[in-house]
């Protein structure tokens, strides 16, 4: 396959315009200007539609601050920083101080749930990641400006820490909070608290305990608690049982660059991108939806943006070491130095692909064909089986070219895979008028509204719809457009 680059600047729309009327192959693409508004006649119902998902906790307003105030169910996750339980505030009906709940410490912590009663008895529809304190002291206030990463995504309630937690004041400068979108993980409590003796911690994570629960603990008497929605499992986990159809695995890719837009527009990078910090939950259909969590390691500052000064070898590039992209594993400290992670997560969304395409992420796999980010030339990437559409191989080769700015940014990268699984009528012409594709907005729109109206439960389709039409950016589309056409073109 030929490798496909990124138009040349001569291509890039400046004002919002759409690719020309009459277009013939051997000439460069034709602009012409349109209105912004032309492009985005729904965009305000659907930015509104996206915003009406319901968070959990949202009907206990003034719960669920306290960890006390939980019932904990069993582990579901642990990773290098923290270890997750499922959990549940219990309604009137159940007490968690009652004779079903184990209370481990006498007077304080959480009521625990019988082994074995949790999925019977009490569904637990909320997850707390306890963090591990081993180096913030434990003052509520060191604790929050340390961790203060994970809190990104956190809610506005989140942190409005009711009935005795403290409350979050960021400092000035200091890490941005995320507008919701709904692949992006919503924390809905943070709060510090003193550790309690969870189940498994002291087979699992003995050394993160404070020396008062075993005696070699390493870990402070207080830490931070996030509070999210209880996804049923990870992509990893995902996709260690399901082989989802070329069509379901783009939609599945085409989440994620969703999401990574969005953190984009925030002026917010991840940085650590890997299929456990992406969890899935599945719609009535059986569909996946994709959520990226693990705020952990992002680059969330309001005074650089996504340019990190990199002075020194002591600043902290982030994230795992296989899926940072070129740009930042390549990058050289010195006076002056800069690293952008502009392009950063949607490069670690091309590797993650692979995955969801079915074979393994080239730069985490062992052997001849294992990639390094530093070194690996484009001509090494492996192809994506034949049963992925062109477009889309095309689409994933470009997440991982090695120059940053002949990547595509996460939005044109979206709007490729909205337009090659809903746009198919209006790309099969070699030429594309713009009353065509207005006309086809329009429809789309239409069509999206009546399906989310129709339907009662919630359908990843109509869904991803919601998002493209909440987005629509004249300049992106057109570039996706131009994009497509190019690849459809070469030789
Ligand atoms: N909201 C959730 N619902 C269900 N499972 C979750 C949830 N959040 C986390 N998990 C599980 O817990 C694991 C660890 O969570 P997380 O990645 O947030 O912790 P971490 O210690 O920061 O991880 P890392 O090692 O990547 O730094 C996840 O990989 C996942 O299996
Ligand atoms: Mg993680």
């Amino acid at each position: 396959m030929r490798e496909v680059g990124w138009p040349e600047p001569a291509c890039v729309v400046q004002t919002p315009c759409l690719p020309l009327a009459e277009r013939d192959d051997q000439a460069p693409p034709r602009l012409i200007p349109a209105s912004p508004g032309l492009l985005c006649p729904s965009q305000a119902i659907f930015t509104q539609k996206n915003k009406l998902l319901p968070e959990p906790l949202d009907s206990k307003r003034w719960q669920g601050f306290q960890l006390e105030e939980y019932v904990i169910g069993r582990s579901i996750g642990k990773g290098c920083s923290a270890a997750v339980y499922e959990a549940t505030v219990p309604t009137g009906r159940q007490d968690p101080q009652g004779a079903g709940h184990h209370r481990l410490l006498t007077s304080r912590g959480p009521a625990v749930a019988p082994h074995g009663e949790t999925e019977a008895s009490a569904p637990f529809p909320l997850a707390i990641k306890m963090m591990w304190n081993i180096s913030a002291g434990s003052s509520s206030e060191a604790i929050l400006n340390t961790m203060s990463q994970e809190l990104v995504p956190a809610s506005r309630a989140a942190l409005s820490g009711a009935y005795g937690a403290v409350p979050y004041r960021r400092a000035k400068g200091g890490p941005k909070q995320l507008a919701p979108h709904p692949n992006i993980i919503r924390v809905v409590r943070a709060f510090t608290s003193s550790v309690p003796l969870l189940p498994g911690a002291l087979i699992d994570y003995p050394d993160m305990l404070p020396p008062r629960l075993h005696p070699s603990g390493l870990g402070h008497g207080r830490t931070l608690f996030l509070v999210m929605k209880n996804y049923p499992c990870t992509l990893r986990q995902y996709l260690g049982t399901a082989a989802p159809s070329p069509r379901l695995a783009t939609m599945m890719t085409l989440q994620l660059l969703e999401g990574v837009d969005h953190l984009v527009q925030q002026g917010i990078a991840h940085r650590d991108l890997k299929s456990d910090n992406i969890l899935v939950e599945l719609d009535a259909d059986g569909c996946p939806w994709l959520v990226i969590t693990d705020f952990g390691c992002c680059l969330a500052d309001a005074s650089i943006g996504l340019q990190l000064p990199f002075t020194s070898c002591y600043v902290d590039r982030g994230g795992n070491g296989c899926l940072m992209a070129p740009e930042v594993s390549t990058a050289c400290p010195g006076p002056g130095a800069v690293i952008d992670y502009s392009k950063a997560d949607v490069w670690a969304v091309g590797t993650i692909a692979y995955e969801i395409f079915g074979l393994s992420n080239p730069f985490y796999s062992q052997g001849p064909a294992h990639l390094e980010s530093r070194s690996y030339q484009e001509a090494q990437l492996p192809a994506l089986p034949e049963s992925v559409p062109a477009d889309t191989r095309c689409l994933v080769r470009s997440l991982l070219q090695r120059k940053a700015s002949k990547r595509p940014a996460a939005r044109v990268a979206a709007d490729v895979l909205h337009l090659k699984l809903w746009g198919e009528d209006i790309l099969a012409p070699k030429s594309l008028k713009l009353d065509q594709l207005v006309g086809w907005l329009l429809q789309q729109s239409a069509a999206t509204l009546l399906a989310g109206r129709l339907t009662e439960k919630s359908c990843v389709e109509t869904k991803l719809k919601m998002l493209f039409l909440a987005h629509l950016e004249c300049e992106a589309l057109c570039q996706a457009a131009l994009l497509l056409h190019s690849w459809r073109a070469a030789p």
